[in-house]
């Protein structure tokens, strides 16, 4: 049941600026889990209600984009049996969501270093953007990021322009080769579990990103800790490098 209280904080947000994609790095399952005595998988699967939480948050207030580090590079170097509790959790949002994503109008994509992941997780993947695909527009779409790197991804993109045979880049044609093209960069990006760096998480996209920090780990994120990121995003001013917003 929606309180009144909620409601009334969604309307208020809902008359300002609402940031038009929100980028998060999901930091503190392991954390989480270890100030409780359970292992790092239980943070997981919680993080995974988070993720939940906050896709029907950022709906209601009218976000159009929602992009999350579900997976680095730098992950697979993770012991293997959480790397596999990491897929299955995949798999099983996969297999059960679909549905609540489809009546809901959201529109799911996985970007990043895909091929390295099994061929059922992959098909997976595939069957649920194509059954997240709409004739008209999305309320809202959630990009998952895996394997993903942002350097990687600069590399990636500029051996990709290489290989057409691009002779000269601007900064809009470069941008038509990264895992993102298509997409506006985030306006307001969310880290949880109190640490103030970004983590090569989509650096090229980021250059003027709003920041917003906490210490929650993100299994405890929720809908308000959400209005509580997009009521600092519209206190700010962007100014973008000129003198006015
Ligand atoms: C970082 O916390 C989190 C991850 C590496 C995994 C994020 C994945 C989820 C939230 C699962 C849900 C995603 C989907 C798409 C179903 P950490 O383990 O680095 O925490 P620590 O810094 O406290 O160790």
């Amino acid at each position: 049941m929606l309180s009144i209280w909620t409601d009334i904080q969604r309307r208020r947000l809902r008359a300002g600026n609402i940031p038009g994609h929100v980028a998060v790095i999901m930091d503190g399952n392991g954390t989480w889990a270890a100030r409780r005595g359970l292992p790092r998988t239980a943070g997981h699967s919680r993080g995974a209600e988070a993720l939940r939480r906050v896709t029907t948050e950022a709906a209601a207030l009218g976000v159009k984009y929602l992009t999350v580090y579900a997976f680095s590079t730098e992950n697979w170097k993770r012991p293997q049996a959480e790397i596999r509790h990491l897929m299955d959790l995949f798999a099983k949002y996969l297999r059960e969501k679909v549905p609540d994503l489809v009546k809901n109008k959201i529109t799911i994509r996985f970007l990043g270093g895909l091929k390295k992941f099994s061929p059922p997780l992959q098909k997976l993947m595939k069957t649920a953007e194509q059954k997240t695909t709409y004739a008209a527009s999305p309320l809202l779409t959630v990009n998952v990021m895996l394997n993903y790197g942002g350097r990687a991804e600069i590399v990636h993109a500029a051996n990709a322009a290489l290989k057409v045979g691009e002779k000269k880049l601007t900064e809009e044609t470069f941008t038509k080769y990264l895992f993102t093209a298509g997409l506006p960069d985030p306006d307001l990006l969310i880290r949880t579990s109190g640490q103030l760096r970004l983590s090569n998480f989509l650096l090229w996209q980021s250059a003027y990103t709003e920041f917003w920090f906490t210490r929650k780990c993100w299994p405890d994120f929720d809908g308000r800790l959400f209005r509580q990121a997009v009521r600092s995003f519209q206190r700010r001013q962007r100014r973008q490098g000129a003198l006015h917003a």
